[in-house]
């Protein structure tokens, strides 16, 4: 069997934070979205992994490499535009040949739990098997209708959905998706839909089974997904301490302090995870905060934040909440006076001030 992860896209809804970068790259609990959708492909037994990429194909490749780290092998497959998902598998047709394969789109987070389900698949007789989710808001995805327990009808984001079965991101299929894909035609947003394909497949008789996820899962598409991603991952880390705390600071709860890190007169209440080589001096980290490598936390609060590497945060007089903070940025008090807010911001940036 082997793996697709489609890592292709542009990632607009996150600008500007992925204005130079790609989404799949932004780390939920200090470890890129991607690598945890390789993980979980090695962890089924699969070796071989092609990544569909697109406009951000060197960083992608430049981040994974060859896989040797994880002991896979990592193809990439370069396309020229994210014509859909069904066009990704179009396009990786020669790497997949005639195996079986898992895909799953490069920016879900899902609860573990999946790997066994992948194993099962490489073993049966199925055409397809996909993965649902009931979900709030089911317009916003692919909704599957069942009946007695088979699928009936797939739809991509229907306006009226006739269930509240979403499509996780996490496909199996045989060959006979190419049939069905080569099949179809551009939807209305002009893509070649992944949900269609497999509808042909139901219309035509082949056998596409259904199963409900009870684990969570999240679509990392806007910065408030990255929040409840990052949250819900952080929540079922080990806590560990490879870095230093000095004795007048104190770690309460799961709180994870990677290599080289320092934690000086602060407190920091978890599940948190401070990156390799970062400095918290002076300060308090409330839970579900991750804060990445080379970052320097000093005389402030923050809670509930993704803060991105290199980046600083100092003297801050009100406590920083629910905040998604890129690369390289700093907030900072200015000793300059007349007194008041100087800001640099990228496009698409929401700043809301006291
Ligand atoms: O997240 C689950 C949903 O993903 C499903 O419920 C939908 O049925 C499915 O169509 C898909 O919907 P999205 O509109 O959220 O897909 P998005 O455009 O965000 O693309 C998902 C991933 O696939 C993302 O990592 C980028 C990559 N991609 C996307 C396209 C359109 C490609 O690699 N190539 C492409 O052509």
């Amino acid at each position: 069997m082997k793996g697709l992860i489609l890592s292709g896209g542009k990632g607009t809804r996150l600008y500007p934070l992925t204005y130079t970068s790609a989404k799949q790259l932004i780390p939920v609990a200090n470890k890129p979205v991607l690598f945890r959708v390789i993980e979980a492909i090695r962890d089924a037994g699969i070796e071989d992994i092609g990544i569909v990429v697109g406009d951000t194909a060197p960083e992608i490749k430049a981040a994974a490499g060859d896989g040797k780290r994880w002991g896979v092998r990592i193809t990439y497959l370069q396309q020229d535009k994210p014509l859909g998902l069904a066009h990704a598998v179009k396009i990786a047709r020669e790497f997949l040949g005639n195996e079986r394969f898992v895909m799953f789109l490069g920016d879900n987070v899902i609860q573990g739990g999946i790997s066994p389900l992948i194993r099962q698949f490489a073993q049966s007789e199925h055409n397809s098997q996909i993965v649902l989710k009931r979900v709030a808001e089911p317009q916003h995805y692919g909704v599957a209708e069942l009946e007695n327990g088979r699928i009936i009808r797939l739809v991509e984001k229907p306006r009226e959905p006739k269930s509240d079965l979403a499509l996780v991101g996490v496909y199996m299929f045989d060959h006979t998706i190419f049939e069905a894909v080569d099949a179809i035609a551009p939807s209305w947003r002009g893509e070649l839909e992944i949900t269609d394909a497999i509808q042909w497949l139901v219309t035509h008789g082949r056998r596409v089974y259904p199963y409900v996820h009870e684990g969570w899962w999240i679509d990392t598409g806007k910065p408030i997904d990255m929040l409840a991603a990052n949250s819900l991952v952080l929540d079922e880390l080990e806590p560990r301490v490879e870095g230093h705390v000095d004795t007048d600071s104190r770690l309460e709860g799961k709180v994870i302090v990677e290599k080289g890190a320092e934690i000086i007169n602060s407190r920091v209440r978890g599940p948190a995870i401070i990156g390799e080589t970062t400095r918290i001096v002076n300060s308090y980290v409330g839970p579900f905060t991750s804060i990445y490598h080379h970052v320097v936390v000093q005389d402030s609060e923050l809670e509930h934040c993704i803060v991105l590497e290199h980046s600083k945060i100092i003297d801050i007089p009100h406590r920083l909440e629910d905040s998604l903070i890129g690369r390289h940025a700093e907030i900072t008090r200015s000793p300059i006076k007349p007194k008041a807010y100087k800001l640099t911001l990228g496009d698409h940036s929401r700043v809301g001030i006291l």
